[in-house]
């Protein structure tokens, strides 16, 4: 029906259908998109046959039976994602059968692209070379409206509309990481009862499916005006109302009982469909508006701000846990300083940085800029930061080789991501214990990060006269001369590493009676033959060769010669596989004497971020 050549075109192609009657037979895609811009496969190709396996095992699929499937197949370019949604009022057995139908049917439709989209009534199917997972995308969408019978008062009839789509909006958003689906009806002029069904793909945050819905809502009157009957329909989320009923009423969870006030979260969408916008390289953004919160609600989130709601005073600026309205809890960063941006560059930064989404990320939420304020809003990381844990002569008993070695590899995993998977190419500039926070599930997330784009320090290798850091776990070649790469984060991981292994601080080390710092202390027992001995004592399980490995790797990452430091991949690929044969390290970057000292205190730097292991957000 729809073939989208050009990713520009594609982004804005919103088609407008009419329906007839719902009565059909023979059931045929509502609407369905090709999508060339992403590539045609060729017939019989590895990508062919990964996606057959994909599409037949996702619509084959009896174990799920919420009518959600996120599944890949295939590896590096022959990779095939696909989303199948069903309709939340829609059986198992009727999902699976909607989505074999659109398997068969979509496959036909397209039979080159790599990257297709297509609906039913009762559910929708897509799939790409691509990731679409866990990302809000608005467009290609289309919008539909019945046009049988017009609504006579239709101001009445909008205003009940209006109030029963924001309920069943507040109450999808809300839904857990399974359903994300409301549907109710509500009483019109005339006593005319209006249904309405609205969804989201789960794997959307709350304020994703929030942004995405309350993004369509402005199609409204431009598709439906004063029809009984419309449907705005994107890749994330969909809405439907009609004056008869459309969905199965029994498999209808009730609603949450609509909030009595306002979320908290103010969205500002504007009136023209401002959500899909996107970059050139095809990386979703959203609107500069979408993630915008308002001030008033972040004062009331934080008790106006007060001290007792104070987690910590980072280098950029103080932390406040925050809960909104709607009952989530944020960490709420209060940016100071100066940054020479203007408000414009700022949200443009703070869109390109909410979009770095990764499991060993803190996830920024949105940002407030209003009375010379700027405020970063992320999501609430409860186990507060590592440095509590593994400094703590008590505390650090509870993390276990086990635990250790996860968090050491997710937070390999994070930095490897904002340097090379997330386009963006992130230097992190700041990595240490105090600026990796704990989940729940002891998973670790970094923060922080972006920070230097949104103050406006160059971002691409180079270097600065402003050195934003922590000493200690700065590489030499960055605190002598400013000089910063993505290397210089694999140097403060390595150094990370060793804290994690040995549960003490990077600049003091006890050896008898002598203070010395972590690396010179591990580099001599390493040359020793005795590197085992800076592993903290704690540790009583996890095998000696993996224990060595890690202290072999971080050995490589803390080189003096920038070249020789291994770049993120390999350093996951190292902690992943046994096969791989580690090169020998020479000896590592010290730092901690008088001649390079006295340059340090020269430069141009920010105290606040001088002292490790204090300065950090979410850790109260
Ligand atoms: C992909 O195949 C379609 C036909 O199915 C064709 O129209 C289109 O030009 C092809 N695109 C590319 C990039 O080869
Ligand atoms: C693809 O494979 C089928 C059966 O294996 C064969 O009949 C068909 O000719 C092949 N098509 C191409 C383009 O190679
Ligand atoms: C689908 O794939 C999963 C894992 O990839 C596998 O466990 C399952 O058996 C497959 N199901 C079918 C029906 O092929
Ligand atoms: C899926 O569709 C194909 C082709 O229409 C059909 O042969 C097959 O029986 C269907 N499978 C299921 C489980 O419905
Ligand atoms: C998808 O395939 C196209 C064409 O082969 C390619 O240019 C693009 O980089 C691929 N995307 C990903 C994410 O692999
Ligand atoms: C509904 O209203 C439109 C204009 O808004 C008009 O063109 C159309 O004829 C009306 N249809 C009916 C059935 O009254
Ligand atoms: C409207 O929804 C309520 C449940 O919320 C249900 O009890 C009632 O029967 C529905 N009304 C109609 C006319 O379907
Ligand atoms: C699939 O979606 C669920 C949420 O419904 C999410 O937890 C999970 O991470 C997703 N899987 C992938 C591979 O993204
Ligand atoms: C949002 O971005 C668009 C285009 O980038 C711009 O025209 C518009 O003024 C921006 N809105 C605000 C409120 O800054
Ligand atoms: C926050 O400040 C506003 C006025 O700025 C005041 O009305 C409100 O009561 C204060 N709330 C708290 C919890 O202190
Ligand atoms: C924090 O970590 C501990 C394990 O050390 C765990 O028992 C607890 O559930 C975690 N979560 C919170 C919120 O403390
Ligand atoms: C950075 O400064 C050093 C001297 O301190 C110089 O040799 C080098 O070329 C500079 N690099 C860049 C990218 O400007």
């Amino acid at each position: 029906m729809a073939t989208i050549s050009r990713m520009p075109i594609f982004l804005f192609i919103f088609v407008i259908l009419i329906f007839m009657s719902q009565s059909n037979a023979q059931p045929s895609f509502l609407f369905h998109f090709c999508i060339d811009s992403n590539g045609n496969y060729t017939a019989n190709s590895t990508y062919q046959n990964n996606l057959n396996t994909l599409l037949s095992n996702l619509s084959s699929n009896t174990q799920i039976d919420y009518g959600f499937y996120n599944f890949s197949y295939g590896q590096d370019s022959d990779k095939v994602n696909a989303i199948g949604l069903c309709r939340g009022d829609v059986k198992p057995v009727d999902c699976r059968s909607c989505l074999n139908d659109s398997r068969v049917l979509l496959t036909q439709l397209c039979p080159n692209q790599k990257e297709a989209i297509g609906w039913y009534d009762h559910c929708m199917l897509r799939y790409s070379n691509r990731s679409i997972f866990n990302r809000m995308e608005t467009s290609p969408g289309f919008t539909m409206h019945n046009r049988e019978n017009n609504v006579t008062n239709v101001e009445q009839f909008n205003e009940v509309l209006r109030k029963l789509l924001d309920s069943l909006i507040s109450s999808a958003s809300s839904g857990n990481s399974q359903r994300k689906f409301a549907a109710a009806n509500a009483t019109g002029p005339g006593f005319q009862t209006i249904y309405g069904l609205v969804q989201c793909t789960p794997d959307l945050s709350e304020l994703d499916c929030n942004s995405c819905l309350v993004g369509a809502m402005p199609q409204i009157p431009i598709c439906c005006d004063s029809k009984k009957g419309g449907r705005v329909i994107r890749p994330s989320c969909n809405f439907r109302y009609e004056v008869y009923r459309f969905y199965d009423p029994n498999n209808v969870a009730m609603p949450q009982a609509p909030a009595p006030a306002p979320t908290v979260v103010a969205l500002h969408p504007s009136s023209t469909d401002s959500l899909s916008a996107k970059a050139e390289n095809g990386v979703e953004i959203r609107s500069n508006e979408t993630l915008q919160l308002d001030f008033t609600a972040i004062m009331a989130a934080t008790n106006n701000f007060s001290d007792a709601n104070k987690l910590g005073q980072g280098g950029f600026g103080s932390v406040y846990k925050g809960r909104l309205s709607n009952g989530q809890e944020v960490a709420v960063k209060r940016l100071s300083g100066n940054s020479m941006q203007g408000d414009m560059e700022f949200k443009n930064e703070v869109l390109l940085v909410a979009k770095l989404q990764h499991r060993n990320l803190v996830k920024l939420l949105g940002f407030c800029l209003e009375r010379k304020e700027r405020i970063l809003v992320y999501e609430f990381v409860p186990n507060k930061s590592l440095d509590f844990l593994i400094f703590d002569q008590t505390k650090r008993a509870q993390l276990n080789w086990e635990r250790r070695y996860k968090i050491i590899g997710g937070i390999a995993r994070g930095l490897l991501y904002l340097h090379e998977d997330s386009r963006l190419r992130i230097i992190h500039r700041d990595l240490k214990a105090s600026n990796i926070l704990l989940d729940a599930e002891m998973n670790p997330k970094i923060s922080d990060f972006g920070m230097a784009r949104l103050f406006e320090i160059d971002q691409t290798q180079g270097n600065t006269s402003r050195i934003v850091g922590t000493y200690g776990y700065m590489a030499p070649e960055y605190v002598i001369h400013g000089q910063f790469s993505a290397k210089s984060d694999v140097f403060s991981f390595g150094v990370l590493v060793l804290e994690i292994l040995s549960g003490q601080k990077i600049c003091g080390v006890r050896q008898g009676d002598n203070i010395e710092d972590l690396l010179t202390c591990a580099w001599r027992k390493w040359r020793e033959g005795a590197a085992t001995s800076i592993v903290d004592p704690t540790i009583t399980d996890g095998s000696r060769n993996e224990i060595m490995r890690c202290i072999h790797i971080a050995l490589l990452c803390v080189q003096e010669n920038v070249s020789d430091r291994p770049n993120m991949a390999s350093v996951v690929l190292m902690l992943n596989s046994y096969s791989v044969t580690l090169p020998l390290p020479s000896q590592p970057a010290f730092f901690i004497d008088s001649r390079s000292l006295s340059v340090i205190q020269s430069e141009e730097y920010d105290q606040e971020e001088t002292r490790s292991g204090e300065s950090n957000f979410q850790s109260a």
